[in-house]
């Protein structure tokens, strides 16, 4: 497994020195650990204590030319699975609540899209205050996790709730919070993009919504077993990826695969084609769909309970099927059906002049036909035609990348000619 990765910032308070000792904790337990010290942090400890055990440079002002130039505040961020704030003070809880950024640990606390941790520490009557507690509801209400502070004696010679939770507490809770990271609510109101540069020369797919399906279906037999292909969803994938840096927003459905999501993309993993199809309706409206996926025809009639046994007998085993529905055709025909409807036909022999009656039989506006009879399902090149109701391109054999961005130029130039 890699290396998790936790972004700790220190605000000023006397529980500063404590967060010492949750980096010791955390790197006994192979969580590197990058430190982001507030200004008011520093008159507590120093940046050099951090420096030595995190073994990492120690960030702080956010003006300071060389570090932004190194790794600016969006790399901090980018580049850690958590971020933690302890102790976090009144101060930068309020500043947190109120989306300031007017110092680097507050700018990346915005600038984030990884879950947050706050171990709040402060003086107990500043907790109680009803300013502290409306910033913790929102902070909570906005995803942001918050421990309680611990019951005790204070610094300040007095007596209650504030202190800092014990560091093994805190490792506790960002062990949890890694474990089931990807289940924590998004901070950002859209997630639905990641950053990813588009290329805005040319027609661009800017402002459409591309609906890509990838990959094979496992339809089940039994608790063991599935109907499969030998689908890798390589092309799928890079045609999402096209769109994507073509500026679309892209919602890829995708059967089970061994690839990853490519930078910009919403993917919904499913498995059968049911879901598949039910995945396909859930997210139109679509400007285009490009039906990719390389959808099992039939599936068991009945998926058996238990698993299946031989019975000696040697006769062939009964294995009915039941069809499965045909997602291209039902979107072709659909009522929200996209303003370009993409299928792809896999062929061994006659393909062009299966894919024509393909793009008949199913209401789709282009085919993309390509011969699978040699390597292409697994392999990075394919040779493919277009068969359109204008007639039929031959592509030379490429890479499936190089496919892909050529079939999403072809779609933003027919958008922008509409
Ligand atoms: O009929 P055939 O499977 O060759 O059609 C291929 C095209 O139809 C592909 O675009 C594929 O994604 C789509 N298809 C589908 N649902 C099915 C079968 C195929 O969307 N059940």
């Amino acid at each position: 497994m890699t290396q998790r990765r936790i972004l700790l910032i220190v605000s000023g308070g006397i529980a500063a020195y404590k967060a010492l000792e949750l980096v010791r904790l955390l790197k006994g337990k192979n969580i590197a650990v990058r430190a982001v010290l507030t200004d008011s942090a520093t008159r507590f400890v120093t940046p050099l204590s951090f420096g030595v055990l995190t073994e990492d440079h120690v960030y702080g002002d956010m003006f300071d030319l060389k570090e932004e130039r190194e790794i600016g505040h969006i790399q901090l961020s980018r580049e850690a699975d958590l971020i933690v704030v302890a102790p976090a003070t009144a101060n930068i809880l309020a500043r947190m609540a109120g989306g300031l950024a007017d110092d680097l640990a507050t700018t990346v606390l915005l600038a984030t899209d990884k879950p947050v941790l706050v171990a709040p520490a402060m003086n107990v009557r500043m907790w109680h205050h009803k300013a502290t507690q409306r910033n913790i509801a929102q902070l909570r209400d906005d995803g942001i996790h918050v421990m309680e502070p611990g019951v005790g004696a204070m610094a300040c010679n007095e007596w209650g709730k504030g202190r800092l939770p014990e560091p093994a507490e805190i490792l506790a809770e960002i062990e949890r919070l890694l474990a089931d990271g990807a289940a924590s609510p998004p901070l950002l109101t859209d997630t639905t993009r990641t950053i990813v540069a588009p290329d805005l020369s040319g027609p661009t797919l800017y402002g459409r919504h591309v609906l890509v399906t990838a990959g094979p279906t496992h339809e089940p037999i039994d608790p063991v077993r599935y109907i499969a292909n030998r689908s890798s969803g390589k092309q799928g994938y890079a045609i999402a990826a096209a769109a994507a840096r073509a500026g679309a927003r892209v919602t890829l459905v995708s059967g089970p695969v061994a690839l990853p999501t490519p930078p910009g993309v919403t993917r919904i993993d499913v498995e059968t084609a049911r879901e598949m199809l039910a995945a396909v309706e859930a997210a139109l409206p679509a400007d285009v769909a490009i039906m990719v996926a390389a959808v099992a025809d039939w599936r068991a009639a009945d998926e058996a309970p238990q698993k299946l046994k031989k019975d000696g007998s040697g006769r062939p085993a009964p294995l009915p099927l039941a069809e499965n529905p045909d997602i291209l055709a039902t979107l072709g025909q659909s009522e929200q059906r996209p303003a370009l409807v993409i299928g792809f036909a896999a062929e061994t022999q006659n393909i062009v002049e299966h894919a024509k009656a393909k793009r008949m039989r199913k209401h789709a506006d282009w085919i993309v036909a390509n011969d699978v009879s040699g390597e292409v399902m697994g392999g990075a090149t394919n040779s493919v035609h277009i068969v359109t109701a204008n007639g039929v391109e031959d592509w030379p054999d490429m890479p499936k990348t190089a496919v892909a961005a050529r079939l999403v130029q072809k779609i933003a130039d027919e958008l922008a000619g509409r």
